[in-house]
């Protein structure tokens, strides 16, 4: 390290220096530049492989000529679309870049150094690092079976939490707990810790397993509900996510977001996107057929994984999962590595469209054979069998 970063480090708070940058999905030109590949499959940031709405792109087409204008701060017309379409009042709501900045900004709003943040493990990376960017307190509780165990959750609040992060569906395993689970932890909680519901997923969700958070808002839980327009909406290049909770909530954290947090393509082709019913109807479509398709072939390769809900599928390939995604990488397909998640011998498969699925678990196949990874035909503890 040179002599200049080692003395900017000594001015850097000390909790700053114990934070890792987190590593995002490499963008696909690089890739193929580096590899000189024609073709490469992005398979590892759980984007939309339909990509956004034609609705969307008109949207944004038609605000081009205002780029000179600042953007609306507080977002209007996206709020009052997504309050009629939510059936909530316009002031609960609270809009992000992205709806990692709104996971920023709760934590901001309300941690400190001596505070506790309760979270699953392994979930969104995120929700650690926006907690020690504060000097807050993680308090890790294990996944019971890669699903959050909400009892030892409980357990694990103390007079000190002030957050409780629940990834429903989590990320990385692509699991959620049942409703009914979900609505007596928020009933047992007590009434100091705030919990915040990272909903990235849930239109991925079958209706029965979407929890009517709303009704806990309305009775005046300190309950966030955070969504994003990036996975089923295709918008993860604009930045936009939402928060729903009590007004006061939203008033708390309009108080430490900057004012031209979301910017104003974003905001127009969110309100186009939420209209445009056939985009997502076809993307939770393809979703789910590729899933299933990517689940038998996965099974086909005597590979276990675990079940998901979502757009992306866990999967134990018995071996060290970043030497996989490496080989995997040198092919074209890119896909993540858990072992930052504490999951070594895991790597996660964003669904794409049909032949990339194809395309990509056949890969994964090849490089399994030619790393003589012994997989067929039993399952191995580590990973629930898919089947
Ligand atoms: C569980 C979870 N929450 C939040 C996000 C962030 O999404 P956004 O693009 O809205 O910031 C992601 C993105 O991968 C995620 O997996």
């Amino acid at each position: 390290m040179n002599r200049e970063v080692k003395k900017l480090q000594k001015l850097a708070r000390p909790h700053v220096l114990g934070l890792v940058p987190y590593s995002p999905g490499r963008p696909i030109e690089e890739v193929q530049r580096e590899l000189g590949l024609d073709e490469v499959l992005k398979l590892a940031s759980n984007e939309n492989p339909l990509g956004p709405s034609p609705l969307a792109l008109q949207a944004i087409r038609e605000g081009l000529q205002g780029l000179h204008r600042y953007p609306d701060g507080g977002c209007h017309n996206l709020r009052e679309a997504l309050g009629r379409s939510l059936g909530v009042k316009p002031e609960q709501l609270c809009f992000g870049n992205g709806s990692n900045e709104l996971l920023e900004l709760v934590t901001r709003a309300f941690v400190g150094p001596e505070d506790e943040v309760v979270m699953g493990h392994p979930a969104f990376i995120v929700y650690r690092s926006v907690c020690r960017a504060v000097g807050g307190q993680v308090r890790e509780v294990p996944l019971k079976e890669f699903t959050h165990d909400l009892d030892a959750m409980l357990q694990a609040v103390t007079p000190r939490t002030k957050l409780v992060f629940l990834g429903n569906p989590n990320n990385p395993t692509g699991t959620c707990v049942p409703v009914t689970d979900l609505y007596n932890f928020v009933r047992e909680l007590p009434g100091h810790a705030i919990l915040v519901v990272d909903e990235a997923y849930r239109e991925y969700l079958p209706q029965h397993l979407q929890p009517d958070l709303l009704r806990y808002i309305r009775e005046g839980r300190y309950l966030l509900a955070l969504r994003t327009f990036s996975k089923a909406y295709g918008l993860a290049g604009l930045r936009m996510g939402y928060g729903i909770g009590p007004p006061e909530m939203a008033e708390i954290l309009n108080r430490v977001r900057q004012p031209f947090n979301v910017n104003a393509l974003a905001q127009r082709a969110a309100v186009a996107a939420l209209d445009d019913t056939t985009h997502l109807e076809e993307t939770l479509r393809i979703t789910e057929t590729g899933r299933q398709s990517v689940q038998s072939l996965l099974e086909g390769l005597g590979l276990s994984y675990v079940p998901s809900v979502t757009n992306f599928v866990l999967v134990n390939v018995r071996a060290e999962g970043a030497a996989i995604a490496s080989a995997l990488f040198r092919k074209g397909v890119i896909v993540r590595s858990m072992e930052g998640y504490d999951l070594p011998t895991f790597i996660r498969v964003t669904i794409g469209t049909p032949e990339e699925n194809i395309r990509a678990i056949e890969a994964l196949g090849t490089v399994l054979e030619e790393m003589e990874v012994a997989v067929k035909p039993s399952s191995p503890p580590g990973g629930r069998s898919g089947k």
